[in-house]
Protein backbone atom coordinates (compact mmCIF):
# COMPACT_ATOMS: atom_id res chain seq x y z
CA UNK A 1 0.00 0.00 0.00
CA UNK A 2 1.59 3.42 -1.36
CA UNK A 3 -1.75 5.55 0.23
CA UNK A 4 -1.01 7.37 3.08
CA UNK A 5 -3.62 7.50 5.57
CA UNK A 6 -3.53 9.40 9.15
CA UNK A 7 -5.99 8.73 11.59
CA UNK A 8 -6.77 9.67 15.70
CA UNK A 9 -3.95 11.80 17.54
CA UNK A 10 0.09 12.04 16.35
CA UNK A 11 2.37 14.49 16.97
CA UNK A 12 3.75 16.53 14.50
CA UNK A 13 7.47 15.21 14.08
CA UNK A 14 7.69 11.33 13.77
CA UNK A 15 10.02 10.02 16.97
CA UNK A 16 8.90 12.80 19.37
CA UNK A 17 7.32 13.21 22.49
CA UNK A 18 3.48 12.41 22.36
CA UNK A 19 1.54 12.76 25.49
CA UNK A 20 -2.14 12.36 27.13
CA UNK A 21 -3.90 15.09 29.19
CA UNK A 22 -2.26 14.15 32.51
CA UNK A 23 1.28 14.69 30.76
CA UNK A 24 1.57 10.90 30.23
CA UNK A 25 3.54 9.52 27.44
CA UNK A 26 2.17 7.00 24.58
CA UNK A 27 4.35 4.41 23.57
CA UNK A 28 5.40 4.51 20.04
CA UNK A 29 5.63 1.72 17.74
CA UNK A 30 7.41 1.36 14.03
CA UNK A 31 5.01 -1.58 12.43
CA UNK A 32 7.02 -1.95 8.92
CA UNK A 33 7.84 -4.09 6.47
CA UNK A 34 11.16 -5.85 4.70
CA UNK A 35 13.65 -4.54 7.61
CA UNK A 36 13.09 -0.73 7.51
CA UNK A 37 13.27 -0.72 4.01
CA UNK A 38 9.12 -0.85 2.70
CA UNK A 39 5.74 0.46 3.68
CA UNK A 40 5.10 0.75 7.21
CA UNK A 41 2.97 2.92 9.72
CA UNK A 42 3.38 4.53 13.25
CA UNK A 43 0.90 3.62 16.09
CA UNK A 44 0.98 5.51 19.35
CA UNK A 45 0.13 3.23 22.10
CA UNK A 46 -1.54 3.97 25.38
CA UNK A 47 0.12 0.93 27.03
CA UNK A 48 2.94 -0.96 26.39
CA UNK A 49 2.87 -3.36 23.11
CA UNK A 50 5.25 -5.88 24.26
CA UNK A 51 3.78 -6.57 27.38
CA UNK A 52 3.33 -10.17 27.68
CA UNK A 53 2.35 -12.03 30.97
CA UNK A 54 1.81 -15.61 29.29
CA UNK A 55 2.41 -17.50 26.47
CA UNK A 56 0.58 -21.33 25.55
CA UNK A 57 -0.11 -23.36 22.58
CA UNK A 58 -3.02 -22.67 20.53
CA UNK A 59 -4.17 -25.69 18.58
CA UNK A 60 -4.57 -24.87 15.08
CA UNK A 61 -7.25 -26.78 12.99
CA UNK A 62 -6.38 -29.53 11.21
CA UNK A 63 -3.59 -27.93 9.08
CA UNK A 64 -2.70 -31.90 6.77
CA UNK A 65 -2.06 -31.29 3.59
CA UNK A 66 -2.61 -34.36 0.69
CA UNK A 67 -0.53 -33.70 -2.56
CA UNK A 68 -2.54 -33.89 -5.90
CA UNK A 69 -1.75 -37.40 -6.88
CA UNK A 70 -2.17 -39.10 -9.30
CA UNK A 71 -2.73 -36.00 -11.03
CA UNK A 72 -6.16 -34.49 -12.18
CA UNK A 73 -8.65 -31.58 -12.13
CA UNK A 74 -10.96 -31.47 -8.80
CA UNK A 75 -13.86 -29.88 -8.27
CA UNK A 76 -14.73 -29.00 -4.45
CA UNK A 77 -18.33 -27.70 -3.27
CA UNK A 78 -17.56 -25.65 -0.77
CA UNK A 79 -21.32 -25.28 0.38
CA UNK A 80 -21.21 -28.59 1.04
CA UNK A 81 -18.59 -27.75 3.98
CA UNK A 82 -19.62 -28.00 7.92
CA UNK A 83 -17.29 -25.82 9.76
CA UNK A 84 -17.09 -24.19 13.43
CA UNK A 85 -18.53 -20.47 13.58
CA UNK A 86 -15.53 -19.05 14.85
CA UNK A 87 -14.48 -16.73 11.47
CA UNK A 88 -10.86 -17.56 12.88
CA UNK A 89 -10.81 -21.21 14.64
CA UNK A 90 -13.53 -22.40 11.82
CA UNK A 91 -11.57 -22.36 8.69
CA UNK A 92 -11.11 -25.55 7.00
CA UNK A 93 -7.72 -25.63 5.12
CA UNK A 94 -8.95 -26.77 0.97
CA UNK A 95 -5.75 -26.11 -0.47
CA UNK A 96 -2.42 -25.03 -0.28
CA UNK A 97 1.29 -24.96 -0.93
CA UNK A 98 4.30 -23.64 1.11
CA UNK A 99 3.10 -19.75 -0.65
CA UNK A 100 -0.63 -19.59 0.30
CA UNK A 101 -3.14 -21.62 2.19
CA UNK A 102 -6.95 -21.22 0.71
CA UNK A 103 -9.54 -22.29 3.29
CA UNK A 104 -13.70 -21.53 3.88
CA UNK A 105 -15.33 -20.84 6.70
CA UNK A 106 -19.18 -19.86 7.37
CA UNK A 107 -19.49 -18.13 10.21
CA UNK A 108 -22.12 -16.92 13.08
CA UNK A 109 -22.78 -13.81 14.71
CA UNK A 110 -19.88 -14.29 17.40
CA UNK A 111 -16.60 -12.29 16.98
CA UNK A 112 -13.55 -14.11 16.73
CA UNK A 113 -11.20 -14.09 19.56
CA UNK A 114 -7.99 -11.46 18.78
CA UNK A 115 -5.99 -12.83 16.53
CA UNK A 116 -3.05 -12.11 14.33
CA UNK A 117 -1.37 -14.36 11.19
CA UNK A 118 2.39 -13.67 11.59
CA UNK A 119 3.23 -15.94 9.08
CA UNK A 120 1.74 -13.38 5.72
CA UNK A 121 -0.98 -10.94 4.55
CA UNK A 122 -4.47 -12.20 4.43
CA UNK A 123 -6.75 -11.89 1.76
CA UNK A 124 -10.03 -12.81 2.62
CA UNK A 125 -12.80 -13.14 0.01
CA UNK A 126 -16.38 -12.21 1.54
CA UNK A 127 -18.72 -14.55 -0.66
CA UNK A 128 -21.66 -13.59 1.90
CA UNK A 129 -22.42 -11.78 5.11
CA UNK A 130 -21.39 -8.76 6.40
CA UNK A 131 -19.96 -7.18 9.63
CA UNK A 132 -16.71 -5.26 10.80
CA UNK A 133 -13.12 -6.17 11.20
CA UNK A 134 -11.34 -4.20 13.94
CA UNK A 135 -7.80 -3.83 14.40
CA UNK A 136 -5.38 -1.97 16.12
CA UNK A 137 -5.69 0.51 13.42
CA UNK A 138 -9.59 0.49 14.13
CA UNK A 139 -12.53 -0.78 12.12
CA UNK A 140 -13.20 -1.00 8.78
CA UNK A 141 -16.83 -2.84 7.49
CA UNK A 142 -17.02 -5.67 5.51
CA UNK A 143 -19.68 -6.96 2.85
CA UNK A 144 -20.67 -9.30 0.25
CA UNK A 145 -17.62 -9.34 -2.60
CA UNK A 146 -15.31 -7.41 -0.66
CA UNK A 147 -12.03 -8.75 -0.16
CA UNK A 148 -10.51 -7.78 3.06
CA UNK A 149 -6.74 -7.51 3.15
CA UNK A 150 -4.72 -7.53 6.86
CA UNK A 151 -1.23 -6.94 6.30
CA UNK A 152 1.12 -9.66 8.14
CA UNK A 153 1.36 -9.56 12.68
CA UNK A 154 -1.96 -7.08 12.41
CA UNK A 155 -3.45 -7.85 15.12
CA UNK A 156 -7.45 -8.19 14.54
CA UNK A 157 -10.76 -9.87 15.06
CA UNK A 158 -13.96 -10.50 12.99
CA UNK A 159 -17.31 -8.94 13.84
CA UNK A 160 -19.81 -10.77 11.63
CA UNK A 161 -23.10 -8.95 12.06
CA UNK A 162 -25.00 -11.82 10.08
CA UNK A 163 -23.49 -15.20 8.73
CA UNK A 164 -20.74 -14.86 6.65
CA UNK A 165 -19.24 -17.11 4.14
CA UNK A 166 -15.72 -16.17 3.63
CA UNK A 167 -12.65 -17.26 1.63
CA UNK A 168 -9.37 -16.46 3.40
CA UNK A 169 -6.49 -16.38 1.02
CA UNK A 170 -3.39 -16.59 3.53
CA UNK A 171 -0.30 -15.87 2.01
CA UNK A 172 3.81 -16.60 3.63
CA UNK A 173 4.57 -13.17 1.84
CA UNK A 174 2.59 -9.71 1.13
CA UNK A 175 -0.46 -9.20 -0.49
CA UNK A 176 -0.51 -6.24 -3.18
CA UNK A 177 -1.93 -4.45 -6.68
CA UNK A 178 -0.17 -5.77 -9.35
CA UNK A 179 2.99 -3.16 -9.92
CA UNK A 180 2.23 -3.08 -13.94
CA UNK A 181 -0.73 -0.88 -12.29
CA UNK A 182 1.76 1.56 -10.28
CA UNK A 183 3.54 4.26 -11.34
CA UNK A 184 7.09 3.99 -9.90
CA UNK A 185 6.07 6.36 -6.90
CA UNK A 186 2.90 3.58 -6.33
CA UNK A 187 0.21 5.79 -7.94
CA UNK A 188 -2.51 3.68 -9.91
CA UNK A 189 -2.16 4.28 -13.72
CA UNK A 190 -5.11 5.44 -15.85
CA UNK A 191 -4.62 1.19 -17.29
CA UNK A 192 -5.46 -0.28 -13.91
CA UNK A 193 -8.92 -1.77 -13.62
CA UNK A 194 -9.64 -0.15 -10.35
CA UNK A 195 -7.74 2.64 -8.67
CA UNK A 196 -7.48 4.63 -4.90
CA UNK A 197 -10.83 5.55 -4.16
CA UNK A 198 -12.01 1.98 -4.12
CA UNK A 199 -9.90 1.20 -1.27
CA UNK A 200 -11.26 1.13 1.98
CA UNK A 201 -9.15 1.66 5.07
CA UNK A 202 -10.07 2.57 8.67
CA UNK A 203 -11.37 6.09 9.39
CA UNK A 204 -12.17 6.04 12.87
CA UNK A 205 -10.42 4.22 15.70
CA UNK A 206 -11.34 1.60 18.09
CA UNK A 207 -10.18 2.15 22.30
CA UNK A 208 -11.01 -0.86 24.15
CA UNK A 209 -10.11 -1.10 28.08
CA UNK A 210 -8.71 -4.40 29.69
CA UNK A 211 -6.39 -6.18 31.09
CA UNK A 212 -5.33 -10.21 30.41
CA UNK A 213 -5.96 -9.76 27.13
CA UNK A 214 -5.59 -12.93 24.91
CA UNK A 215 -4.54 -12.99 21.33
CA UNK A 216 -4.40 -16.10 18.66
CA UNK A 217 -1.12 -15.47 16.98
CA UNK A 218 -0.44 -18.02 13.88
CA UNK A 219 2.86 -18.21 12.83
CA UNK A 220 6.04 -20.45 11.82
CA UNK A 221 8.27 -22.83 13.27
CA UNK A 222 10.55 -25.68 11.85
CA UNK A 223 8.13 -27.74 12.34
CA UNK A 224 5.50 -26.15 10.05
CA UNK A 225 2.53 -24.04 10.90
CA UNK A 226 1.79 -23.31 14.41
CA UNK A 227 -0.34 -21.39 16.79
CA UNK A 228 0.44 -19.86 19.85
CA UNK A 229 -1.93 -17.85 22.93
CA UNK A 230 -0.34 -14.66 24.23
CA UNK A 231 -2.20 -12.62 26.88
CA UNK A 232 -1.08 -9.27 27.21
CA UNK A 233 -1.09 -6.94 30.09
CA UNK A 234 -3.54 -4.51 28.53
CA UNK A 235 -5.81 -4.63 25.54
CA UNK A 236 -3.94 -4.05 22.39
CA UNK A 237 -6.79 -1.99 21.22
CA UNK A 238 -5.21 0.67 22.83
CA UNK A 239 -3.89 3.35 19.63
CA UNK A 240 -5.40 7.13 19.89
CA UNK A 241 -3.51 7.96 16.18
CA UNK A 242 -1.40 6.22 13.64
CA UNK A 243 -0.47 7.43 10.04
CA UNK A 244 1.68 5.54 7.31
CA UNK A 245 1.00 3.26 4.61
CA UNK A 246 0.66 -0.04 5.77
CA UNK A 247 -2.93 -0.93 7.30
CA UNK A 248 -5.92 -3.30 6.51
CA UNK A 249 -8.31 -2.33 4.05
CA UNK A 250 -11.19 -3.71 1.69
CA UNK A 251 -11.62 -3.37 -1.92
CA UNK A 252 -15.27 -4.55 -3.35
CA UNK A 253 -15.04 -6.82 -6.29
CA UNK A 254 -18.14 -4.77 -7.83
CA UNK A 255 -15.40 -1.62 -8.23
CA UNK A 256 -13.16 -3.56 -10.54
CA UNK A 257 -14.16 -2.32 -13.90
CA UNK A 258 -13.85 -5.32 -16.30
CA UNK A 259 -11.16 -5.49 -19.60
CA UNK A 260 -12.83 -6.60 -22.84
CA UNK A 261 -12.01 -7.13 -26.21
CA UNK A 262 -12.87 -7.73 -29.66
CA UNK A 263 -11.37 -11.40 -29.24
CA UNK A 264 -11.23 -13.14 -26.00
CA UNK A 265 -8.79 -11.21 -23.77
CA UNK A 266 -6.52 -13.37 -21.20
CA UNK A 267 -6.77 -14.05 -17.34
CA UNK A 268 -3.85 -10.71 -16.54
CA UNK A 269 -6.29 -8.40 -17.91
CA UNK A 270 -8.37 -9.65 -14.52
CA UNK A 271 -5.75 -9.66 -11.97
CA UNK A 272 -6.15 -7.96 -8.92
CA UNK A 273 -3.68 -8.53 -6.90
CA UNK A 274 -0.77 -10.43 -6.42
CA UNK A 275 1.52 -12.15 -3.92
CA UNK A 276 4.96 -14.31 -3.87
CA UNK A 277 4.77 -16.82 -6.02
CA UNK A 278 0.51 -16.40 -7.10
CA UNK A 279 -1.57 -14.39 -7.96
CA UNK A 280 -5.35 -13.39 -7.15
CA UNK A 281 -7.78 -12.40 -10.37
CA UNK A 282 -11.66 -11.97 -10.67
CA UNK A 283 -13.99 -12.91 -13.64
CA UNK A 284 -17.01 -10.28 -13.67
CA UNK A 285 -20.30 -9.64 -15.33
CA UNK A 286 -19.26 -7.83 -18.31
CA UNK A 287 -19.64 -7.27 -22.35
CA UNK A 288 -17.55 -10.30 -24.34
CA UNK A 289 -15.89 -10.39 -27.37
CA UNK A 290 -16.95 -8.51 -30.40
CA UNK A 291 -15.23 -10.06 -33.46
CA UNK A 292 -18.10 -11.72 -35.53
CA UNK A 293 -16.78 -14.46 -35.50
CA UNK A 294 -15.01 -14.41 -31.62
CA UNK A 295 -15.57 -17.27 -29.59
CA UNK A 296 -16.25 -16.15 -26.00
CA UNK A 297 -15.67 -18.56 -23.74
CA UNK A 298 -11.91 -19.73 -23.67
CA UNK A 299 -9.66 -21.38 -25.57
CA UNK A 300 -8.00 -25.17 -24.33
CA UNK A 301 -4.89 -23.81 -22.13
CA UNK A 302 -2.10 -25.62 -20.73
CA UNK A 303 -0.66 -23.15 -17.86
CA UNK A 304 2.86 -24.84 -18.09
CA UNK A 305 3.95 -22.81 -14.54
CA UNK A 306 0.97 -23.14 -12.36
CA UNK A 307 -2.17 -24.16 -10.65
CA UNK A 308 -5.49 -22.14 -11.07
CA UNK A 309 -7.96 -22.47 -8.53
CA UNK A 310 -11.23 -21.01 -9.97
CA UNK A 311 -14.14 -20.15 -6.88
CA UNK A 312 -17.56 -19.71 -8.48
CA UNK A 313 -19.38 -16.93 -6.33
CA UNK A 314 -22.03 -15.68 -8.63
CA UNK A 315 -23.90 -15.74 -12.12
CA UNK A 316 -23.65 -18.75 -14.38
CA UNK A 317 -20.89 -19.68 -15.71
CA UNK A 318 -20.18 -20.01 -19.29
CA UNK A 319 -17.12 -22.16 -20.20
CA UNK A 320 -18.42 -24.68 -17.29
CA UNK A 321 -21.65 -25.49 -18.27
CA UNK A 322 -22.08 -29.28 -18.30
CA UNK A 323 -19.78 -29.70 -15.65
CA UNK A 324 -21.54 -30.15 -12.69
CA UNK A 325 -20.08 -26.90 -10.90
CA UNK A 326 -22.03 -24.16 -9.10
CA UNK A 327 -22.16 -21.50 -7.38
CA UNK A 328 -20.04 -22.03 -4.12
CA UNK A 329 -17.65 -24.10 -6.13
CA UNK A 330 -14.07 -24.71 -6.60
CA UNK A 331 -12.40 -25.88 -9.62
CA UNK A 332 -8.73 -26.67 -9.54
CA UNK A 333 -6.79 -27.40 -12.91
CA UNK A 334 -3.71 -28.07 -11.91
CA UNK A 335 -0.47 -27.74 -14.28
CA UNK A 336 1.04 -30.08 -16.27
CA UNK A 337 -2.37 -30.96 -18.43
CA UNK A 338 -4.25 -28.86 -20.24
CA UNK A 339 -7.82 -27.85 -20.08
CA UNK A 340 -10.59 -25.21 -21.40
CA UNK A 341 -14.56 -25.34 -21.86
CA UNK A 342 -16.39 -28.20 -21.43
CA UNK A 343 -17.18 -28.93 -25.38
CA UNK A 344 -21.01 -28.37 -25.44
CA UNK A 345 -20.43 -24.88 -24.06
CA UNK A 346 -18.15 -23.55 -27.12
CA UNK A 347 -20.87 -23.72 -29.48
CA UNK A 348 -23.24 -22.29 -26.76
CA UNK A 349 -21.43 -19.52 -26.55
CA UNK A 350 -21.15 -18.09 -30.14
CA UNK A 351 -22.94 -15.08 -30.72
CA UNK A 352 -23.03 -14.26 -26.81
CA UNK A 353 -22.27 -10.54 -26.23
CA UNK A 354 -22.79 -10.66 -22.40
CA UNK A 355 -21.76 -12.84 -19.70
CA UNK A 356 -23.04 -13.02 -16.44
CA UNK A 357 -20.25 -14.38 -14.34
CA UNK A 358 -18.68 -13.67 -11.27
CA UNK A 359 -15.22 -15.81 -10.13
CA UNK A 360 -12.44 -15.56 -8.24
CA UNK A 361 -9.03 -17.19 -9.15
CA UNK A 362 -6.07 -17.84 -7.35
CA UNK A 363 -3.43 -19.00 -9.85
CA UNK A 364 -0.14 -20.47 -8.07
CA UNK A 365 3.41 -21.00 -9.51
CA UNK A 366 4.18 -24.10 -6.73
CA UNK A 367 1.79 -27.10 -7.23
CA UNK A 368 -1.24 -27.39 -5.01
CA UNK A 369 -2.18 -29.77 -2.21
CA UNK A 370 -5.51 -30.58 -1.03
CA UNK A 371 -6.47 -29.64 2.44
CA UNK A 372 -8.48 -31.94 4.52
CA UNK A 373 -11.48 -29.34 3.86
CA UNK A 374 -11.12 -30.04 -0.22
CA UNK A 375 -10.86 -33.72 0.62
CA UNK A 376 -14.37 -33.55 2.54
CA UNK A 377 -15.99 -31.54 -0.02
CA UNK A 378 -15.01 -32.82 -3.68
CA UNK A 379 -16.64 -34.29 -6.48
CA UNK A 380 -14.57 -36.76 -7.65
CA UNK A 381 -16.56 -37.41 -11.04
CA UNK A 382 -15.29 -33.99 -12.49
CA UNK A 383 -11.92 -34.99 -13.97
CA UNK A 384 -13.79 -36.99 -16.73
CA UNK A 385 -16.39 -34.57 -17.83
CA UNK A 386 -14.39 -33.43 -20.62
CA UNK A 387 -14.62 -37.02 -22.09
CA UNK A 388 -18.05 -37.57 -21.18
FE1 LIG B 1 -8.10 -21.75 -16.96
Amino acid sequence: MAHYRSVGAIPQKRHTQHRDADGRLYYEELMGEEGFSSDSSLLYHRGVPSALVDSQVWELADQSRTPNHPLKARHLKLHELVTDPCPVEGRRLVLGNNDVRIGYVVTGTEPSLLYRNAIGDECVYVESGSGTVESVFGVVPYAEGDYVVIPRATTHRWVPAEQSRLYPIEANSHVHPPKRYLSRFGQFLEHAPYCERDLHGPTELLLVEGDNVDVLVKHRTSTGIVGTRMTYATHPFDVVGWDGCLYPYTFNIADFMPITGKIHQPPPVHQVFEGWNFVICNFLPRKVDYHELAIPVPYYHSNVDSDEVMFYVGGDYEARKGSGINIGSISLHPGGYAHGPQPAAIEASLGADYFDESAVMVDTFAPLDLGEGGLAAEDSAYAWTWAR
